[in-house]
């Protein structure tokens, strides 16, 4: 089959694997890496990885599905990834993502019709302590209530 992997990304997944004792052990980069080329990770990028680091695709499946750094589908431009986990549920993250739903017109899992917003609801991104946060895209921000993310999101348009 074939998977029209750019070289360019072949030779980066080359490079990663290069840094790695066992080639399985590369799965979270080198999905990154793939993930970054077109902004999601297709069916075929699934099975590249698999073929690439010699393991099973219902394991590269798995890791896709486990992750929520990872997408099966195309996102819009600025992903909003609320968690909604224990620190950031008692601090307020419910609400940040009701506002954002209303302000946006959009639920969890879902694009703006622009393509410029999608939203997800998370868990635990590792900042409890600055807790209630969210992702966009790579970017992590903390400490947030419904006015400073009205700021975040017209920095963002
Ligand atoms: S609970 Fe939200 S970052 Fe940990």
């Amino acid at each position: 089959m074939s998977h029209n992997i750019p070289d360019r990304v072949k030779r980066r997944v080359e490079d990663i694997l290069s840094r790695y004792p066992r080639r399985e052990a590369a799965l979270l980069p080198v999905l990154s890496a793939l993930q970054e080329e077109r902004g999601f990770l297709s069916h075929s990028d699934e099975e590249w990885a698999a073929d690439t680091l010699g393991i099973p695709p219902a394991k590269v499946r798995e890791v896709v599905t486990f992750y929520s750094l990872f997408r099966r589908k195309p996102a819009g431009r600025h992903h909003l990834q609320v968690c909604t986990n224990v620190s950031c549920a008692l601090n307020g993250a419910d609400g940040l993502l009701s506002h954002l739903r209303k302000k946006l017109g959009i639920a969890e899992g879902e694009t703006s019709a622009d393509g410029r917003f999608s939203l997800s609801s998370v868990e635990c991104l590792g900042h409890c302590d600055e807790a209630p946060c969210l992702m966009v895209n790579d970017e992590h921000y903390g400490r947030l209530d419904r006015r400073a993310l009205d700021e975040l999101l017209e920095k963002l348009e």
